[in-house]
């Protein structure tokens, strides 16, 4: 019998039902038992060629495609922005129209815009996945997160509160998750500066907390964002040292949340500003099991996209 997903590209979490979301993650928690095998491929996406165009810095999100691709035995081709032709000044639209003709089977899109992912998909045949764009999404790390939280606390989020910790106005990574956890059933509580923080109307159905305090007590999950400068344009807060001061998660601000809570962070991660060095040794810090979860993750959604409607 054939794979079945109905969707053509992933640039977002909106269109997803929560069955869909569903698929997706049993699929990655099914495809996980590969990569603990001793020799970790399988040929299900032999002849297949992922195409990963990274306009902006990764190494996570970059990575794990590129592992997911060929512990599926797909072909990668890695564009990365700087030693590009962009540099001469070719534009997006030609840099891939150009690739187009090296016969990628899909396209996995990093972008500082957002809705650049959106826009490529407008103009190719081929399936578009969104590895981030500006401050609008970053779909993927929210399906990882969110099989993270599943594995340690089921798939029932009800009643669960998750409070995210951050630059929630420019975080890509915060949009998405907000949408994916309410979806899930969860309450979500957003903190951090004023000036980072979205006006109540643009917070997605989070609640937003001007102290952290009340954002982490009882929560269950507590995800820490780093600070998105590059996409300041003006100094927003004083100095680190206040934010650290005021908004940096420690051993003493976790102790409000729930007994037994997740500490997150998609990463890269500068310690002593969102997360105080004592938290490396957290009891619930489950950050690098976000990262094995990304290559599951992606190795899910590569088969979805690529798979399905074949007999
Ligand atoms: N979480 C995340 O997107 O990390 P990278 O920027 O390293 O890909």
């Amino acid at each position: 019998m054939g794979i079945e997903f109905p969707h053509r590209h992933l640039l977002e979490i909106g269109p997803l039902s929560r069955e869909d979301i569903e698929v997706i993650l049993r699929t990655a928690a099914n495809l996980k038992e590969i990569l603990r095998r001793p020799i970790p491929k399988v040929p299900t996406l032999r002849g297949k060629v992922v195409a990963n165009l990274f306009f902006e810095p990764s190494t996570r999100t970059r990575l794990s495609f590129e592992r997911a691709a060929k512990v599926l035995s797909a072909e990668v081709l890695n564009f990365s922005a700087r030693g590009s032709s962009l540099e001469k000044g070719e534009n997006l639209l030609d840099t891939v129209r150009n690739l187009m003709a090296m016969g990628p089977d899909l396209f996995v899109i990093r972008h500082p815009a957002s809705g650049a992912p959106h826009f490529v998909a407008r103009h190719v045949r081929i399936p578009v996945i969104n590895a981030g764009d500006g401050f609008h999404e970053h779909p993927t790390q929210a399906l990882l997160d969110l099989l993270t939280v599943w594995e340690r606390k089921g798939p029932d989020l009800r009643g669960l509160k998750v409070a995210i910790i951050g630059d929630i106005r420019h975080s890509r990574v915060a949009h998405s998750d907000i949408l994916i956890f309410r979806k899930m059933g969860a309450e979500v509580y957003v903190s951090g500066p004023g000036t980072l923080l979205p006006p109540e109307r643009e917070a997605l159905g989070a609640r937003v907390c001007l102290r952290v305090e009340e954002a982490v007590e009882g929560a269950g999950v507590v995800m820490a964002l780093r600070v998105q400068k590059e996409r300041h344009g003006r100094p927003l807060f004083p100095s680190w040292h206040e934010y650290a001061r005021f908004f940096g998660l420690n051993r003493r601000v976790l102790a409000q949340a729930a007994e037994g809570a997740l500490l997150m962070h998609p990463g890269p991660i500068n310690w002593g500003i969102e997360l105080a060095p004592e938290l490396e040794d957290f009891p619930g810090q489950v950050i690098l099991e976000q990262v094995e979860n990304g290559v599951a993750v992606r190795m899910a959604l590569l088969l979805l996209l690529l798979k399905a409607g074949e007999a």
